[in-house]
Protein backbone atom coordinates (compact mmCIF):
# COMPACT_ATOMS: atom_id res chain seq x y z
CA UNK A 1 0.00 0.00 0.00
CA UNK A 2 1.14 3.54 -0.74
CA UNK A 3 -0.56 4.64 2.42
CA UNK A 4 -0.04 1.72 5.31
CA UNK A 5 -3.24 0.68 7.03
CA UNK A 6 -5.63 2.27 4.39
CA UNK A 7 -7.40 -0.28 2.76
CA UNK A 8 -10.52 0.05 -0.05
CA UNK A 9 -13.85 -0.16 0.96
CA UNK A 10 -15.43 -4.12 0.94
CA UNK A 11 -18.71 -2.90 -0.26
CA UNK A 12 -21.50 -5.37 0.42
CA UNK A 13 -21.66 -9.30 0.27
CA UNK A 14 -24.61 -10.27 -1.29
CA UNK A 15 -23.78 -13.97 -1.62
CA UNK A 16 -24.31 -13.97 2.23
CA UNK A 17 -28.10 -14.35 2.97
CA UNK A 18 -27.77 -12.30 6.79
CA UNK A 19 -26.87 -9.14 4.42
CA UNK A 20 -28.71 -9.49 1.30
CA UNK A 21 -32.22 -9.86 2.66
CA UNK A 22 -32.20 -6.65 4.05
CA UNK A 23 -30.33 -4.90 1.19
CA UNK A 24 -32.89 -6.18 -1.04
CA UNK A 25 -35.98 -4.94 1.29
CA UNK A 26 -35.08 -1.93 1.82
CA UNK A 27 -34.27 -1.56 -2.28
CA UNK A 28 -37.85 -2.55 -2.51
CA UNK A 29 -39.14 0.27 -0.29
CA UNK A 30 -36.89 2.65 -1.81
CA UNK A 31 -38.21 2.11 -5.76
CA UNK A 32 -41.08 4.21 -4.83
CA UNK A 33 -39.20 7.35 -3.64
CA UNK A 34 -38.77 10.53 -5.89
CA UNK A 35 -35.93 12.16 -5.50
CA UNK A 36 -34.89 15.45 -6.54
CA UNK A 37 -31.56 17.78 -8.15
CA UNK A 38 -31.59 21.29 -7.59
CA UNK A 39 -28.43 23.96 -7.43
CA UNK A 40 -27.28 24.30 -4.14
CA UNK A 41 -27.98 27.78 -4.04
CA UNK A 42 -30.40 29.56 -6.34
CA UNK A 43 -29.32 33.43 -7.42
CA UNK A 44 -33.33 33.32 -8.55
CA UNK A 45 -36.06 31.06 -9.02
CA UNK A 46 -33.30 28.91 -11.28
CA UNK A 47 -33.33 27.35 -14.82
CA UNK A 48 -35.86 24.91 -16.36
CA UNK A 49 -37.69 21.80 -14.60
CA UNK A 50 -37.16 18.21 -15.95
CA UNK A 51 -38.27 14.92 -15.45
CA UNK A 52 -35.75 12.62 -14.66
CA UNK A 53 -36.95 8.65 -15.91
CA UNK A 54 -35.59 5.34 -15.70
CA UNK A 55 -33.98 3.97 -18.54
CA UNK A 56 -35.69 0.18 -18.36
CA UNK A 57 -39.27 2.22 -18.16
CA UNK A 58 -39.42 5.43 -19.62
CA UNK A 59 -43.12 5.55 -17.84
CA UNK A 60 -41.29 5.64 -14.69
CA UNK A 61 -40.42 9.05 -13.30
CA UNK A 62 -37.30 9.00 -10.29
CA UNK A 63 -37.16 12.47 -9.51
CA UNK A 64 -36.90 15.81 -11.20
CA UNK A 65 -34.28 18.41 -11.69
CA UNK A 66 -34.12 21.90 -11.19
CA UNK A 67 -31.08 23.06 -14.09
CA UNK A 68 -29.22 25.89 -12.87
CA UNK A 69 -29.97 29.25 -14.14
CA UNK A 70 -27.25 31.59 -16.06
CA UNK A 71 -27.27 33.73 -12.60
CA UNK A 72 -26.84 30.54 -10.51
CA UNK A 73 -23.49 30.10 -12.12
CA UNK A 74 -22.34 33.64 -11.50
CA UNK A 75 -23.42 33.09 -7.84
CA UNK A 76 -21.27 30.08 -7.42
CA UNK A 77 -18.73 31.51 -8.86
CA UNK A 78 -19.03 34.33 -6.81
CA UNK A 79 -19.46 32.42 -3.08
CA UNK A 80 -16.84 29.61 -4.39
CA UNK A 81 -14.08 32.73 -5.13
CA UNK A 82 -14.65 34.03 -1.02
CA UNK A 83 -14.70 30.74 0.49
CA UNK A 84 -11.39 29.36 -1.25
CA UNK A 85 -8.67 31.37 0.80
CA UNK A 86 -10.66 29.73 4.52
CA UNK A 87 -10.96 26.51 2.58
CA UNK A 88 -7.49 26.00 1.18
CA UNK A 89 -6.28 27.73 4.88
CA UNK A 90 -7.99 24.62 6.24
CA UNK A 91 -5.27 22.45 5.93
CA UNK A 92 -4.65 18.99 4.30
CA UNK A 93 -5.33 17.28 7.62
CA UNK A 94 -8.90 19.12 8.29
CA UNK A 95 -9.75 18.48 4.93
CA UNK A 96 -9.13 14.71 4.77
CA UNK A 97 -11.04 14.36 7.84
CA UNK A 98 -14.02 15.49 6.13
CA UNK A 99 -13.50 13.01 2.97
CA UNK A 100 -12.88 10.49 5.04
CA UNK A 101 -16.23 11.56 6.97
CA UNK A 102 -18.35 11.57 4.05
CA UNK A 103 -16.82 8.32 3.06
CA UNK A 104 -18.30 6.74 6.01
CA UNK A 105 -21.67 8.78 5.41
CA UNK A 106 -21.81 7.10 1.94
CA UNK A 107 -21.21 4.11 2.88
CA UNK A 108 -24.38 4.62 5.24
CA UNK A 109 -26.40 5.37 2.30
CA UNK A 110 -25.39 2.35 0.49
CA UNK A 111 -29.14 1.02 -0.27
CA UNK A 112 -29.92 4.65 -1.16
CA UNK A 113 -27.17 5.18 -3.93
CA UNK A 114 -27.99 1.64 -5.22
CA UNK A 115 -31.65 2.17 -5.63
CA UNK A 116 -30.97 5.41 -7.26
CA UNK A 117 -28.37 4.06 -9.86
CA UNK A 118 -30.69 1.32 -10.78
CA UNK A 119 -33.69 3.88 -11.52
CA UNK A 120 -31.91 6.96 -12.60
CA UNK A 121 -28.95 5.05 -14.67
CA UNK A 122 -30.09 1.51 -15.56
CA UNK A 123 -27.13 0.15 -13.54
CA UNK A 124 -27.82 -3.42 -12.15
CA UNK A 125 -27.41 -4.27 -8.14
CA UNK A 126 -23.54 -5.33 -8.83
CA UNK A 127 -22.75 -2.24 -10.80
CA UNK A 128 -24.71 0.02 -7.75
CA UNK A 129 -22.31 -1.35 -5.32
CA UNK A 130 -19.21 -0.89 -7.28
CA UNK A 131 -20.09 2.88 -7.72
CA UNK A 132 -20.45 2.78 -4.23
CA UNK A 133 -17.12 1.19 -3.47
CA UNK A 134 -15.00 2.97 -5.45
CA UNK A 135 -16.80 6.67 -4.98
CA UNK A 136 -15.44 5.23 -1.05
CA UNK A 137 -12.33 4.19 -2.12
CA UNK A 138 -11.20 7.67 -3.93
CA UNK A 139 -12.36 9.56 -1.15
CA UNK A 140 -10.25 7.69 1.09
CA UNK A 141 -7.50 7.25 -1.01
CA UNK A 142 -6.89 11.46 -1.87
CA UNK A 143 -8.03 12.23 2.32
CA UNK A 144 -4.74 9.80 2.41
CA UNK A 145 -2.73 11.63 -0.17
CA UNK A 146 -4.04 15.17 1.26
CA UNK A 147 -2.53 14.03 4.72
CA UNK A 148 1.01 13.26 2.70
CA UNK A 149 1.66 16.02 0.48
CA UNK A 150 -0.47 18.99 2.05
CA UNK A 151 -0.03 18.63 5.73
CA UNK A 152 3.16 20.55 5.89
CA UNK A 153 5.51 22.34 3.58
CA UNK A 154 8.36 19.66 2.36
CA UNK A 155 11.52 21.30 3.74
CA UNK A 156 14.25 21.24 0.87
CA UNK A 157 18.50 20.94 0.78
CA UNK A 158 20.69 24.44 0.74
CA UNK A 159 23.74 25.97 1.87
CA UNK A 160 23.94 26.33 6.00
CA UNK A 161 21.64 29.72 7.09
CA UNK A 162 19.35 29.17 4.02
CA UNK A 163 16.27 27.24 4.83
CA UNK A 164 14.28 26.27 1.91
CA UNK A 165 10.71 24.81 1.54
CA UNK A 166 8.09 23.57 -1.05
CA UNK A 167 4.39 23.74 -0.11
CA UNK A 168 1.37 22.79 -2.29
CA UNK A 169 -1.75 25.22 -2.46
CA UNK A 170 -5.20 24.98 -4.04
CA UNK A 171 -5.19 26.68 -7.38
CA UNK A 172 -8.35 28.37 -6.72
CA UNK A 173 -11.47 27.03 -8.08
CA UNK A 174 -12.12 23.97 -9.87
CA UNK A 175 -15.12 22.67 -12.78
CA UNK A 176 -15.64 19.21 -12.20
CA UNK A 177 -17.55 18.02 -15.27
CA UNK A 178 -18.85 14.36 -14.96
CA UNK A 179 -20.41 11.28 -17.36
CA UNK A 180 -23.44 9.43 -16.47
CA UNK A 181 -21.93 5.88 -16.56
CA UNK A 182 -20.43 6.17 -13.35
CA UNK A 183 -22.83 8.76 -12.14
CA UNK A 184 -21.31 8.36 -8.38
CA UNK A 185 -17.87 7.36 -8.55
CA UNK A 186 -16.44 9.96 -11.54
CA UNK A 187 -18.41 12.71 -9.81
CA UNK A 188 -17.17 12.21 -6.29
CA UNK A 189 -13.93 11.08 -7.99
CA UNK A 190 -13.60 14.36 -9.81
CA UNK A 191 -14.71 16.22 -6.71
CA UNK A 192 -12.94 15.01 -3.52
CA UNK A 193 -9.63 15.58 -5.10
CA UNK A 194 -9.32 19.33 -5.84
CA UNK A 195 -11.04 19.49 -2.76
CA UNK A 196 -9.00 17.32 -1.12
CA UNK A 197 -5.78 20.01 -2.93
CA UNK A 198 -7.63 22.93 -1.06
CA UNK A 199 -9.88 24.50 -4.35
CA UNK A 200 -13.54 25.13 -3.97
CA UNK A 201 -15.33 23.33 -6.45
CA UNK A 202 -18.42 23.95 -8.81
CA UNK A 203 -19.94 19.99 -9.63
CA UNK A 204 -22.26 19.40 -12.56
CA UNK A 205 -22.81 16.05 -12.78
CA UNK A 206 -24.27 14.55 -16.49
CA UNK A 207 -27.55 15.70 -17.73
CA UNK A 208 -28.95 12.41 -17.26
CA UNK A 209 -27.85 11.26 -13.66
CA UNK A 210 -28.40 14.38 -11.50
CA UNK A 211 -30.46 13.17 -8.39
CA UNK A 212 -27.42 10.60 -7.26
CA UNK A 213 -25.35 13.60 -7.43
CA UNK A 214 -27.67 15.49 -5.41
CA UNK A 215 -27.17 13.02 -3.08
CA UNK A 216 -23.60 12.67 -2.88
CA UNK A 217 -23.37 16.41 -2.48
CA UNK A 218 -25.87 16.69 0.30
CA UNK A 219 -23.94 13.94 2.36
CA UNK A 220 -20.76 16.42 1.32
CA UNK A 221 -22.44 19.15 3.23
CA UNK A 222 -23.76 16.98 6.15
CA UNK A 223 -19.83 15.70 6.77
CA UNK A 224 -19.54 19.25 7.45
CA UNK A 225 -17.71 20.38 4.30
CA UNK A 226 -19.47 23.68 3.66
CA UNK A 227 -21.83 24.37 1.00
CA UNK A 228 -20.10 27.62 -0.42
CA UNK A 229 -16.62 25.13 -0.87
CA UNK A 230 -19.05 22.33 -2.96
CA UNK A 231 -21.21 23.43 -5.14
CA UNK A 232 -23.77 21.35 -7.44
CA UNK A 233 -24.88 23.11 -10.74
CA UNK A 234 -27.14 20.71 -12.44
CA UNK A 235 -27.41 21.05 -16.28
CA UNK A 236 -26.65 20.07 -19.70
CA UNK A 237 -23.83 21.71 -22.12
CA UNK A 238 -25.23 25.19 -21.77
CA UNK A 239 -23.94 25.22 -17.79
CA UNK A 240 -21.18 23.20 -18.85
CA UNK A 241 -19.83 25.61 -21.49
CA UNK A 242 -21.26 28.96 -19.05
CA UNK A 243 -18.76 27.14 -16.01
CA UNK A 244 -15.65 26.38 -18.58
CA UNK A 245 -16.14 29.83 -20.35
CA UNK A 246 -15.84 31.81 -16.98
CA UNK A 247 -12.51 33.81 -16.14
CA UNK A 248 -12.91 32.84 -12.23
CA UNK A 249 -12.27 28.65 -13.40
CA UNK A 250 -8.58 27.73 -12.49
CA UNK A 251 -9.04 24.06 -14.01
CA UNK A 252 -11.90 21.95 -15.37
CA UNK A 253 -11.77 18.49 -14.70
CA UNK A 254 -13.61 16.13 -16.90
CA UNK A 255 -14.76 13.31 -18.11
CA UNK A 256 -16.30 12.76 -21.42
CA UNK A 257 -16.24 12.71 -24.80
CA UNK A 258 -13.03 14.00 -26.87
CA UNK A 259 -15.04 16.08 -28.90
CA UNK A 260 -16.37 18.20 -25.37
CA UNK A 261 -12.54 18.29 -24.15
CA UNK A 262 -11.30 19.79 -26.82
CA UNK A 263 -14.50 22.27 -26.76
CA UNK A 264 -13.26 22.82 -23.30
CA UNK A 265 -9.94 23.44 -24.16
CA UNK A 266 -10.84 26.11 -26.58
CA UNK A 267 -13.03 27.83 -24.17
CA UNK A 268 -10.44 28.11 -21.05
CA UNK A 269 -8.09 29.24 -23.90
CA UNK A 270 -10.10 31.98 -25.18
CA UNK A 271 -10.53 34.03 -21.59
CA UNK A 272 -8.64 36.77 -20.23
CA UNK A 273 -7.47 35.12 -17.67
CA UNK A 274 -4.63 32.51 -16.64
CA UNK A 275 -3.79 29.40 -18.21
CA UNK A 276 -5.80 26.96 -16.90
CA UNK A 277 -5.40 23.74 -15.80
CA UNK A 278 -7.52 21.21 -18.16
CA UNK A 279 -7.63 17.55 -16.67
CA UNK A 280 -9.74 15.07 -19.38
CA UNK A 281 -10.28 11.52 -19.35
CA UNK A 282 -12.07 10.83 -22.40
CA UNK A 283 -12.81 7.80 -24.66
CA UNK A 284 -11.47 4.52 -25.95
CA UNK A 285 -11.64 2.06 -28.57
CA UNK A 286 -9.92 -0.81 -26.68
CA UNK A 287 -8.89 -4.00 -27.79
CA UNK A 288 -7.60 -7.60 -26.42
CA UNK A 289 -5.43 -10.08 -28.30
CA UNK A 290 -6.49 -13.76 -27.75
CA UNK A 291 -3.50 -16.20 -28.82
CA UNK A 292 -3.72 -20.01 -28.93
CA UNK A 293 -1.82 -20.42 -25.39
CA UNK A 294 -4.71 -18.75 -23.46
CA UNK A 295 -6.93 -20.93 -21.60
CA UNK A 296 -10.25 -20.84 -24.00
CA UNK A 297 -12.92 -21.29 -20.28
CA UNK A 298 -11.20 -17.93 -18.95
CA UNK A 299 -11.27 -16.00 -22.24
CA UNK A 300 -14.99 -16.55 -22.22
CA UNK A 301 -15.76 -15.59 -19.00
CA UNK A 302 -13.12 -12.13 -19.33
CA UNK A 303 -14.88 -11.18 -22.65
CA UNK A 304 -18.41 -11.16 -21.60
CA UNK A 305 -17.37 -9.86 -18.57
CA UNK A 306 -15.38 -6.78 -20.49
CA UNK A 307 -17.81 -6.46 -23.18
CA UNK A 308 -20.86 -6.46 -22.03
CA UNK A 309 -20.94 -5.66 -18.03
CA UNK A 310 -22.83 -2.58 -17.29
CA UNK A 311 -23.97 -2.95 -21.37
CA UNK A 312 -20.66 -1.81 -22.37
CA UNK A 313 -21.37 1.40 -20.88
CA UNK A 314 -17.57 1.84 -19.59
CA UNK A 315 -14.62 3.87 -20.82
CA UNK A 316 -12.72 0.67 -20.08
CA UNK A 317 -14.70 -2.14 -22.22
CA UNK A 318 -13.83 -4.24 -25.00
CA UNK A 319 -14.76 -3.01 -27.92
CA UNK A 320 -12.85 -4.80 -30.51
CA UNK A 321 -11.64 -8.57 -30.08
CA UNK A 322 -8.65 -10.09 -31.73
CA UNK A 323 -8.66 -13.86 -31.84
CA UNK A 324 -5.73 -15.89 -33.14
CA UNK A 325 -6.54 -17.75 -36.37
CA UNK A 326 -6.45 -21.14 -35.37
CA UNK A 327 -7.96 -20.94 -31.91
CA UNK A 328 -10.53 -18.12 -33.61
CA UNK A 329 -14.02 -20.67 -34.42
CA UNK A 330 -13.56 -22.67 -31.50
CA UNK A 331 -13.08 -19.96 -28.75
CA UNK A 332 -16.02 -17.53 -30.66
CA UNK A 333 -18.47 -20.59 -30.18
CA UNK A 334 -17.61 -20.09 -26.35
CA UNK A 335 -18.50 -16.85 -26.61
CA UNK A 336 -21.84 -16.86 -27.68
CA UNK A 337 -22.53 -19.59 -25.84
CA UNK A 338 -21.76 -17.36 -23.03
CA UNK A 339 -23.46 -14.49 -24.52
CA UNK A 340 -26.42 -16.58 -25.60
CA UNK A 341 -27.16 -17.20 -21.26
CA UNK A 342 -26.81 -13.56 -20.29
CA UNK A 343 -29.70 -12.23 -18.50
CA UNK A 344 -31.23 -8.94 -20.43
CA UNK A 345 -33.65 -7.08 -18.48
CA UNK A 346 -34.32 -5.08 -15.25
CA UNK A 347 -31.53 -3.71 -13.44
CA UNK A 348 -33.51 -3.74 -10.10
CA UNK A 349 -33.82 -7.85 -10.42
CA UNK A 350 -30.72 -10.32 -9.13
CA UNK A 351 -30.28 -12.31 -11.85
CA UNK A 352 -29.79 -9.12 -14.32
CA UNK A 353 -26.39 -9.20 -16.00
CA UNK A 354 -27.58 -6.42 -18.79
CA UNK A 355 -29.56 -3.94 -18.40
CA UNK A 356 -30.93 -0.84 -20.55
CA UNK A 357 -28.37 1.86 -22.38
CA UNK A 358 -28.84 5.17 -21.10
CA UNK A 359 -31.46 7.08 -23.17
CA UNK A 360 -33.04 7.12 -26.26
CA UNK A 361 -30.17 9.01 -27.96
CA UNK A 362 -27.64 6.31 -26.99
CA UNK A 363 -29.68 3.32 -28.21
CA UNK A 364 -30.07 4.69 -31.53
CA UNK A 365 -26.21 5.64 -32.04
CA UNK A 366 -26.10 1.84 -31.40
CA UNK A 367 -28.58 0.81 -33.37
CA UNK A 368 -27.40 2.98 -36.38
CA UNK A 369 -23.91 1.41 -36.18
CA UNK A 370 -25.55 -2.05 -36.19
CA UNK A 371 -27.48 -1.76 -38.97
CA UNK A 372 -24.53 0.02 -40.94
CA UNK A 373 -22.40 -2.90 -40.45
CA UNK A 374 -25.09 -5.48 -41.40
CA UNK A 375 -25.72 -3.10 -44.72
CA UNK A 376 -21.81 -3.40 -45.67
CA UNK A 377 -21.54 -7.05 -45.14
CA UNK A 378 -20.13 -8.00 -42.11
CA UNK A 379 -21.49 -10.98 -39.43
CA UNK A 380 -23.74 -10.15 -36.98
CA UNK A 381 -24.74 -12.33 -34.07
CA UNK A 382 -27.56 -10.58 -32.16
CA UNK A 383 -29.40 -11.68 -29.15
CA UNK A 384 -33.26 -11.40 -28.78
CA UNK A 385 -34.88 -9.05 -26.22
CA UNK A 386 -37.11 -10.37 -24.27
CA UNK A 387 -40.89 -9.65 -23.75
CA UNK A 388 -41.81 -6.85 -21.53
CA UNK A 389 -38.76 -4.31 -21.83
CA UNK A 390 -40.51 -1.97 -25.08
CA UNK A 391 -40.67 0.61 -22.56
CA UNK A 392 -37.23 0.98 -21.84
CA UNK A 393 -33.46 1.76 -23.68
CA UNK A 394 -32.45 -1.35 -24.25
CA UNK A 395 -30.23 -2.76 -27.17
CA UNK A 396 -29.54 -6.67 -27.80
CA UNK A 397 -26.18 -7.53 -26.73
CA UNK A 398 -24.56 -7.88 -30.34
CA UNK A 399 -21.48 -9.49 -31.91
CA UNK A 400 -20.07 -8.48 -34.87
CA UNK A 401 -17.44 -9.96 -37.17
CA UNK A 402 -15.05 -7.48 -38.96
CA UNK A 403 -11.93 -7.49 -41.27
CA UNK A 404 -10.10 -4.69 -39.43
CA UNK A 405 -10.31 -2.39 -36.64
CA UNK A 406 -9.98 0.19 -39.40
CA UNK A 407 -13.82 -0.93 -40.41
CA UNK A 408 -14.92 1.06 -37.05
CA UNK A 409 -15.84 4.78 -37.16
CA UNK A 410 -14.59 5.89 -33.59
CA UNK A 411 -16.24 4.12 -30.18
CA UNK A 412 -19.52 2.51 -29.83
CA UNK A 413 -20.43 2.94 -26.06
CA UNK A 414 -22.79 0.03 -25.56
CA UNK A 415 -23.16 -3.74 -25.43
CA UNK A 416 -21.55 -4.41 -29.46
CA UNK A 417 -18.47 -6.55 -28.75
CA UNK A 418 -16.56 -7.04 -32.33
CA UNK A 419 -14.31 -10.00 -33.39
CA UNK A 420 -11.34 -9.61 -36.12
CA UNK A 421 -8.99 -12.76 -36.96
CA UNK A 422 -5.30 -12.60 -36.91
CA UNK A 423 -2.15 -14.52 -37.83
CA UNK A 424 0.50 -14.94 -34.94
CA UNK A 425 3.08 -13.79 -37.46
CA UNK A 426 1.67 -10.72 -37.99
CA UNK A 427 1.43 -9.83 -33.98
CA UNK A 428 3.43 -6.56 -34.71
CA UNK A 429 0.65 -5.17 -37.79
CA UNK A 430 -1.83 -6.03 -34.95
CA UNK A 431 -0.45 -3.24 -32.49
CA UNK A 432 0.27 -0.82 -34.96
CA UNK A 433 -2.74 -0.74 -35.98
CA UNK A 434 -4.90 -0.99 -32.60
CA UNK A 435 -2.13 2.03 -31.55
CA UNK A 436 -3.00 3.78 -34.87
CA UNK A 437 -6.45 4.35 -33.72
CA UNK A 438 -5.00 7.21 -31.82
CA UNK A 439 -7.19 6.79 -28.73
CA UNK A 440 -4.99 4.64 -25.76
CA UNK A 441 -7.06 3.77 -23.05
CA UNK A 442 -7.71 -0.29 -22.00
CA UNK A 443 -6.38 -3.37 -23.34
CA UNK A 444 -5.92 -6.77 -22.72
CA UNK A 445 -4.05 -9.92 -23.67
CA UNK A 446 -4.73 -13.47 -22.85
CA UNK A 447 -1.63 -15.50 -23.59
CA UNK A 448 0.62 -18.17 -21.54
CA UNK A 449 3.88 -17.24 -23.35
CA UNK A 450 6.00 -14.50 -21.14
CA UNK A 451 7.74 -13.41 -24.69
CA UNK A 452 4.09 -12.68 -26.45
CA UNK A 453 3.59 -10.98 -23.09
CA UNK A 454 6.79 -8.51 -23.25
CA UNK A 455 6.47 -8.08 -27.07
CA UNK A 456 2.96 -6.57 -26.68
CA UNK A 457 3.67 -4.82 -23.26
CA UNK A 458 6.57 -2.89 -24.93
CA UNK A 459 4.55 -1.65 -28.04
CA UNK A 460 1.16 -1.31 -26.63
CA UNK A 461 0.35 2.47 -26.08
CA UNK A 462 -2.40 2.31 -23.40
CA UNK A 463 -2.96 3.79 -20.27
CA UNK A 464 -4.16 0.48 -18.36
CA UNK A 465 -2.75 -3.08 -19.67
CA UNK A 466 -4.28 -6.26 -18.51
CA UNK A 467 -2.93 -10.25 -18.82
CA UNK A 468 -4.92 -12.83 -18.49
CA UNK A 469 -8.00 -11.00 -17.19
CA UNK A 470 -10.57 -8.76 -17.43
CA UNK A 471 -10.29 -5.27 -18.81
CA UNK A 472 -12.73 -3.28 -16.63
CA UNK A 473 -13.03 -2.56 -13.22
CA UNK A 474 -9.86 -0.95 -12.22
CA UNK A 475 -9.52 -0.55 -8.51
CA UNK A 476 -8.42 2.66 -6.93
CA UNK A 477 -4.86 2.70 -5.41
CA UNK A 478 -4.57 -0.69 -7.17
CA UNK A 479 -5.15 0.16 -11.21
CA UNK A 480 -4.75 3.65 -11.76
CA UNK A 481 -7.11 4.51 -14.15
CA UNK A 482 -6.70 6.81 -17.44
CA UNK A 483 -5.50 6.52 -20.86
CA UNK A 484 -3.18 8.15 -23.25
CA UNK A 485 -3.52 10.10 -26.88
CA UNK A 486 -7.12 10.49 -27.54
CA UNK A 487 -8.29 8.98 -24.35
CA UNK A 488 -7.25 11.38 -21.76
CA UNK A 489 -4.90 13.80 -20.05
CA UNK A 490 -4.07 12.28 -17.54
CA UNK A 491 -2.80 12.12 -14.20
CA UNK A 492 -4.39 9.01 -13.45
CA UNK A 493 -7.85 8.57 -11.21
CA UNK A 494 -6.97 6.68 -7.97
CA UNK A 495 -3.36 6.79 -8.01
CA UNK A 496 -0.40 8.69 -6.42
CA UNK A 497 0.09 11.49 -8.95
CA UNK A 498 -3.35 12.58 -9.28
CA UNK A 499 -4.03 15.17 -6.00
CA UNK A 500 -0.56 17.06 -7.16
CA UNK A 501 -2.19 18.27 -10.42
CA UNK A 502 -4.84 20.28 -8.61
CA UNK A 503 -2.54 22.52 -6.83
CA UNK A 504 0.04 25.03 -7.31
CA UNK A 505 3.80 24.90 -5.67
CA UNK A 506 5.29 27.88 -3.55
CA UNK A 507 8.87 27.27 -2.73
CA UNK A 508 10.16 29.68 -0.14
CA UNK A 509 13.65 30.39 0.38
CA UNK A 510 14.62 32.33 4.04
CA UNK A 511 18.23 33.58 4.39
CA UNK A 512 18.54 32.79 8.44
N1 LIG B 1 -12.78 2.94 -14.04
C1 LIG B 1 -13.67 2.24 -14.93
C2 LIG B 1 -13.19 0.88 -15.24
O1 LIG B 1 -12.02 0.60 -15.04
C3 LIG B 1 -13.79 3.13 -16.15
O2 LIG B 1 -14.63 2.90 -17.12
O3 LIG B 1 -13.93 0.06 -15.69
Amino acid sequence: NIFPGRVNSMGVDLADPVVRRPMLDRLQELNEQVWAAAPTVLAGSGGPVREIRSPFDRSQVVGTVLEAAPEDVDLAYKRAKEAQPRWDALGGLARADLLDRTADLFEENMAEFISICHREAGKNIIDGVLEVREAVDFLRFYASEARMLFAAPLPLPGPTGEENRLGLYGRGIFASISPWNFPLAIFTGTMAAPLAAGNTVLAKPAAQTPLVAALATRLCHEAGIPNDVLQLLPGGGDVGGRMTSDERVSGVVFTGSVGTARAINRSLADRDAPIATLIAETGGQNAMIVDSSALPEQVTRDVVASSFQSAGQRCSALRVLYLQNEVADTMLDMIKGAFEALVIGDPRDMSTDVGPVIDEDAREKLEAHVADMQAKGFKVHRRELPEGLENGTFVAPTIIELDSIHDLDGENFGPILHIVRFDINELEEVIEDINSTGFGLTMGLHSRIDATRRRVEAHVKVGNFYVNRNQIGAVVESQPFGGEGLSGTGPKAGGPNYLARFATERVTTIDT
